[in-house]
This record gives structure tokens, C-alpha cells and sequence, in this order.
């Protein structure tokens, strides 16, 4: 008898065909996610479970999963899962990094440009019809971005494709991570170390680059942005929970930051009421850092492998735990 697995959303065709081949698939459909209780209820039954960003899957929730062998979730983060959990109840955990390296630092560096010359404001502006002089000395002036301090948070493989960006366009790198490169890394990337406070007052440009954990949860606060410059600029592609959102709005609105450009929000979907939508200082992108055709078809690829191997009791290409 063919293997149970099931999917919260739809993976793309060659990828269902692929499980198909193997396992008798389920997949749930419509635009909003799973309930928890549907998934709690799901879960009972399967063998493998092919998940995304948004899904919660917490302990409650694995202790009904009493034949699940493999969780793959379509996704570098993995902070939606309970892996401490799983791991204790021999449940293999596979991700996706790697592939999505170039697609998220290129979209950290799109909101870098976006926001700093203001491209999506004047897009807006010619869209309400609201261009009406020409080339006028200071209008819609943005600030160039060589010799700007970047300071990126979180030097993991974005975090360093990121830095090879902004070489390109002569801003000076600094970085903050838990653990230090050594000087010849730093040298070849051109980055150097700072304390996370130094990183925060000296940056041009904040570029989030850290996992949510407990320990990152709102690292990004208040009194955050009372350090950094009046002029400097917060960019999230990382995780929204990272961010206290509501003092990000309170700073960009009383300037006490000069704007923002974000991937990832503290609940997500955002709609078109939330405070941000009424910044014209923000660029807002509907998580899109992993979303290339090319970087979307490895992630389905690698999420099958993953499932394949796990459900199998063999550690996933790229597993969480073990
Ligand atoms: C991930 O894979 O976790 C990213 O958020 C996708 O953009």
C-alpha cells in the first residue's frame, strides 16, 4: 500500500507528478491555509508532510502524528516547526537553503535600491496621475549609494551573497553574527566585524539576515531605532517577527528612521488597512525572496528529495536536527 502524504498547498506539477508516482497524495486547496484543527486532524494519518513558511507546526500537533516519519517544508526557515519536538519523536526534518541564496540577497538588494531611490513612490505617483513637472531640481530625490555603510545582521550564506552585492556598488560592508570570520575571509568578502549596537549607529542601510528564534524574537525595537542614524534605512527580508512592527511604523512616521523596505511581516498576509500601506518611506514586497521560476522549481525539487529520503528513516539532503 502507497504511502500517505500531505501537502498544505500545492507544490508545482512536475513535483506532484513525482510524489504521486510514490505516495497517495492529499493536498489542501483554496487560498487560505490550513486550519490548525484540519491539520491537527490530518496529521494523524499520514506518513509525510510536505509544509510551507506559514503553517504552525507545534508540538500540540506532532503528538497526534503518530505514523509521520518526514516533515519537508518548502522553505529555508524552519521556525514554524517544532524540531526540537520532532527530533524526539524520530521525525526527520528537511529545508531548503542554498538554492534560494541568490534570489533573497537579489531581493534585499532590490528593496536596498527600491526604497534609497525611490522607485516604487515614483511609480505610485505617476500612477495617481500625480507627475506633473518635469525634472525638477529636487524632486523626488533619492541618495546615492556608494560609500554607504551596510550594515548587514546575520552573516549566513544571504548575508554574504548580500555583501558581494553591495561591493559592486562601492558601499562599505560591516557585519554583526555570532560568530566572527576569520581576517582573510573578511578581507576576500570586505566586510568587517561590529558589536550589533556599533552595526545599528553606524549603518546607512540595516539589512536582517537572523533566523526567528527566541532569542531574535523583536530584536528589532524601539530602542533599536532610537540608535540608529535619522537618515538610515531598516531592510527585512529575514523573518517579520524579528521586527517589532508597530514601533517600526511609529519610526517611520516620526522619522525617527528614514524608511524601509520589507519582505516579511509580523503576520502575514498584511492587507491593505495596515499602517505600512500608508508610508510613502516603505517599499512592501508579498515575501517574494525566494520567488524565481528557477529558485522555486530547486526548492519543489529539493522539498520531494527531502520528503523521499525522511519518510524513509534516511537523513533529508538537508536536514534540521538530524
Ligand atoms: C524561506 O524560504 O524561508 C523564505 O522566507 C522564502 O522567501
Amino acid at each position: 500500500m502507497k504511502k500517505k502524504v500531505f501537502l498544505t498547498r500545492a507544490l508545482q506539477d512536475f513535483a506532484l507528478k513525482e510524489l504521486k508516482k510514490r505516495y497517495k497524495i492529499e493536498v489542501h486547496s483554496g487560498k487560505s491555509p490550513i486550519s490548525q484543527d484540519k491539520l491537527q486532524s490530518k496529521i494523524q494519518k499520514i506518513d509525510g508532510l510536505i509544509c510551507f513558511p506559514y503553517d504552525t507546526i507545534n508540538k500540540e500537533t506532532l503528538k497526534l502524528a503518530e505514523k509521520l516519519k518526514a516533515i519537508s517544508t518548502f522553505s529555508v526557515g524552519f521556525d514554524h516547526i517544532d524540531t526540537e519536538f520532532a527530533k524526539k519523536r524520530k521525525i526527520r526534518v528537511g529545508y531548503t537553503p542554498e538554492v534560494l541564496t541568490d534570489a533573497t540577497a537579489d531581493l534585499a538588494f532590490a528593496l536596498v535600491l527600491d526604497v534609497m531611490r525611490r522607485v516604487s513612490e515614483g511609480d505610485r505617483i505617476i500612477r495617481q496621475g500625480g507627475w506633473k513637472i518635469i525634472y525638477g531640481a529636487d524632486d523626488y530625490v533619492g541618495l546615492d549609494l556608494q560609500e554607504k555603510t551596510l550594515g548587514i545582521l546575520g552573516l549566513g550564506r544571504i548575508g554574504k551573497t548580500l555583501a558581494k552585492r553591495a561591493r559592486a556598488f562601492d558601499m562599505k560592508i560591516i557585519y554583526h553574527n555570532r560568530n566572527r570570520l576569520t581576517a582573510a575571509q573578511e578581507k576576500k568578502l570586505g566586510a568587517k566585524y561590529s558589536s550589533f549596537d556599533y552595526l545599528i549607529r553606524q549603518s546607512d542601510i540595516v539589512s536582517v539576515h537572523v533566523p526567528h528564534t527566541k532569542q531574535t524574537d523583536q530584536l528589532i525595537n524601539m530602542k533599536t531605532f532610537k540608535k540608529m542614524k535619522n537618515s538610515s534605512f531598516l531592510i527585512n527580508t529575514s523573518r517579520g517577527k524579528v521586527v517589532n512592527q508597530k514601533d517600526l511604523v511609529t519610526a517611520l512616521k516620526k522619522n525617527i528612521i528614514a524608511g524601509a523596505g520589507l519582505d516579511v511581516f509580523e503576520t502575514e498576509p498584511i492587507d491593505k488597512k495596515n499602517p505600512l500601506t500608508k508610508l510613502e518611506n516603505v517599499v512592501l514586497a508579498p515575501h517574494i525572496g525566494s520567488s524565481t521560476q528557477e529558485t522555486r522549481d530547486k526548492m519543489a525539487k529539493i522539498t520531494v528529495e527531502n520528503l523521499n529520503l525522511g519518510i524513509n528513516a534516511k537523513k533529508p539532503i538537508y536536514s534540521v536536527g538530524y
